[in-house]
């Protein structure tokens, strides 16, 4: 059976990374969460407080920090590491997120991510979620998706997730940040969060993660058959 590359994009928190994981585990297709890239290198320059108005700093720590996807067999997720170590979960802290935008709209961070993103997905059988897959990493993409939900949805469902390791988070940081990361990413001069001419639009407000899941599957079967 053919293998297809599928592009997942859209707004902060919407849940692209839960549906881009289990459609991935359905088509038995790797899955790559492209934002973890973007996290992993945040919490690289937060720890080693890189200067990011500083091109020269910003080369050097970008040719000290090796990322690698690798499978957890303990819940079969593709887990982050960086330089060795799974950071996969301390990447997820909101401190992180706070600055990720940021970082991740500087053109050196982009082009260093992009290219492992494109060598990753080379031989296709990939599902990967982010901002620009569809617009600028995979533009031939076979099955764009482009989803959204209502913010405050998103607010609810980002804090749960965040309260479960931090009670102490409110929910005014966490709309504060989704609001800021919306609008850093979309404004932002190198590959803004764009919905691509191609993409389906899904709006999961008021679906479950089963019937997106399913929607998802129908959409990428009909382009495997083609
Ligand atoms: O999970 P959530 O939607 O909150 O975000 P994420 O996918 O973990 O991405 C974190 C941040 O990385 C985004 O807010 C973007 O600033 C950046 N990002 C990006 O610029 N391009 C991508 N392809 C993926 C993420």
């Amino acid at each position: 059976m053919r293998k297809i590359v599928i592009a997942i994009d859209g707004w902060s928190s919407c849940g692209k990374s839960t549906m881009a994981r289990q459609l991935a585990k359905k088509l038995n297709y790797v899955f790559i969460d492209s934002g973890a890239m973007y996290r992993a290198i945040t919490l690289y320059f937060l720890r080693n407080q890189v200067n990011i108005n500083n091109e020269v700093d910003i080369e050097k720590a970008l040719a000290n920090i090796h990322l690698e996807f690798k499978l957890n067999l303990s819940n079969a997720n593709n887990e982050i590491w960086l330089n060795g170590v799974n950071v996969d979960e301390l990447i997820r802290d909101i401190k992180v997120a706070e600055k990720v935008s940021e970082t991740a709209a500087l053109a050196k961070v982009r082009d260093f991510a992009v290219a492992q993103q494109r060598l990753i997905g080379q031989h296709k059988g990939i599902v990967m979620d982010g901002r620009d897959i569809g617009s600028v990493v995979f533009p031939a993409a076979e099955l764009k998706i482009f989803m959204t939900a209502d913010p405050e949805i998103r607010v609810q469902r980002r804090l749960k997730e965040l309260q479960a390791k931090d009670p102490d988070i409110t929910m005014e940081e966490v709309r504060d940040n989704l609001a800021s990361r919306d609008h850093i990413d979309s404004t932002r001069a190198i590959s803004p969060l764009r919905k691509p001419e191609d993409a389906i639009v899904l709006d999961n407000t008021s679906l479950t993660p089963d019937q997106q899941l399913e929607l998802a599957l129908t959409w990428a079967q009909e382009r495997i058959q083609q």
